[in-house]
């Protein structure tokens, strides 16, 4: 489905009585995207509960079973028979991954190096989305690559006969990149090493293993990583269980943060260390969230968190917990406008690329809705209101949301605590990661309509 062809749908929130309740987080993305492809991948069956059903992961089912991998759905549970190791199949039409990053970028790695041809294509946002930093590597793999200026998509791939295995240092924090060139590895001959100076979500590396990859991780005494995933390996079907995604879960935690008389019970939410940082951050600033019955579930940390209104405080954020939080900024900007004080938020490069530039979003959206803040090149800083007064718009002016999710969801989340209602230009887009947010914040009480 194309964004620029359907209609925008406006959304808006308000303040009201206090948010209560128990909740489950849906599935994880990122885990839930790579169960589709190395599912798809390996030999034999895979079984997957707790799936996030979100449009983004769905383009990635949808573009595994174009390669041959069959998926089908038994009551909760999702199917999967994969092709296994280097046997996918050419695709007959293009790969259309809507508004997704980690669907387009991990399958460029996955099936680049194949000696057919495969295309990617996405909605307006991905279209504007920088596909270099994939491109680049596969190219040195001996890839051939047509893409449009600045290697946006549409972009088409076509492998040489054997792969040429590579050491990568990752020139960016990023996962998905980390992430493309050990796909690719997989159908490669030989040692493909990735050198990771800065540690990100870890998804891949162990989830590959899980599957029976042959893949070593050094960690050296600065902290710098080296993966090295040895070729053409077998992998094997396996069951998975997703945990909730603790991208989704920070705004029900943020709004139970900021709404007086909340407390609110978040279930199931995935705790590896390199997805935690909104809620260290949070806790800096005051926050009251309890971590209850910690326990390990297929492998990562699991726990659920009971959350209650709390006075916040400004905090320093330093950039290297950027990492562990990158797609939590636009929620953790909402609580630091209802915080005392400043909150400076540094080391936000990356922000620029997501979605869409999310720090101009989130500096735009403050500032519509009576928040003093400053947008420097990569950092934030918001004088928060703890009382709320002022925040929102009187007039209703709407968030331009530029097709992305994070930022609708984020600026609903700032009308149930602001003195006047909060409109977000489009919540449709929310189906991309969060399908039931709607109507889980409805559930809390909130007033979002
Ligand atoms: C993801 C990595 C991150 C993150 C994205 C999911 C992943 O992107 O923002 O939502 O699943 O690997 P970058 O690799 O661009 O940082």
């Amino acid at each position: 489905m194309s964004h620029d062809t359907i209609s925008l749908r406006p959304a808006t929130a308000r303040r009201g009585k206090a948010l209560g309740g128990d909740v489950r987080i849906p599935g994880d993305k990122s885990i839930s995207h790579r169960a589709f492809m190395f599912g798809g991948l390996a030999s034999g069956e895979t079984r997957i509960t707790g799936l996030l059903e979100g449009e983004d992961v769905i383009n990635t089912g949808r573009a595994m079973r174009a390669m041959g991998a069959d998926i089908r759905k038994d009551g909760e549970t999702w199917i999967i028979t994969g092709t296994g190791n280097g046997a996918l199949l050419a695709p007959e039409a293009p790969l259309d991954f809507g508004n997704a990053g980690t669907g387009c970028r991990l399958t460029m790695g996955l099936v680049g190096t194949y000696d057919f041809s495969s295309t990617f294509i996405g909605d307006p946002s991905l279209s504007r989305r920088p596909m270099g930093r994939v491109l680049d590597p596969l190219r040195e793999m001996g890839v051939q690559v047509t893409s449009e200026p600045g290697d946006r998509l549409p972009v088409t791939l076509r492998g040489p006969r054997i792969a040429a295995p590579i050491t990568y240092r990752v020139p960016m924090a990023s996962a998905q990149v980390k992430s493309a060139v050990l796909l690719a590895g997989l159908n490669t001959p030989g040692v493909t090493t990735v050198i990771e100076p800065v540690m990100t979500r870890d998804h891949t590396e162990k989830m590959l293993r899980g599957f029976g990859a042959n893949l070593e991780v050094e960690t050296d005494a600065e902290g710098v990583r080296t993966i090295r995933l040895e070729g053409q390996g077998r992998l094997v079907g396996q069951v998975i269980d997703v945990p909730g995604d603790p991208s989704s879960t920070a705004f029900p935690l943020v709004a139970a943060l900021l709404v007086p008389g909340s407390d609110v019970l978040i279930r199931n939410v995935l705790m590896n260390p390199t997805r935690t940082g909104l809620i260290l951050t949070l806790r800096e600033m005051g926050a009251d969230i309890e971590v209850l019955n910690p326990r390990l579930a297929g492998g990562e940390d699991v726990a659920d968190l009971r959350v209650r209104h709390s006075e916040l405080a400004g905090v320093t954020v330093p950039p290297d917990r950027a990492p562990s939080m990158i797609d939590e900024y636009p929620a953790l900007a909402i609580a630091a406008s209802f915080a005392k004080g400043e909150t400076v938020m540094k080391g936000l490069e990356e922000l620029r690329v997501k979605e869409s530039d999310r720090l101009a979003a989130v500096a735009r959206g403050l500032e519509l809705n009576g928040v003093d803040c400053t947008e420097g090149e990569d950092w934030l800083s918001v004088r928060g209101r703890p009382d709320g007064k002022g925040l929102g718009s009187a007039r209703g002016e709407a968030v331009e949301t530029h097709l992305d999710h994070r930022i609708a969801m984020s600026f609903l989340v700032m009308g149930l605590a602001s003195e006047h209602p909060v409109t977000v230009d489009d919540c449709g887009i929310i189906a991309t990661s969060f399908p039931e947010f709607m109507d889980m914040m409805a559930g809390l009480g909130a007033e979002i309509g």
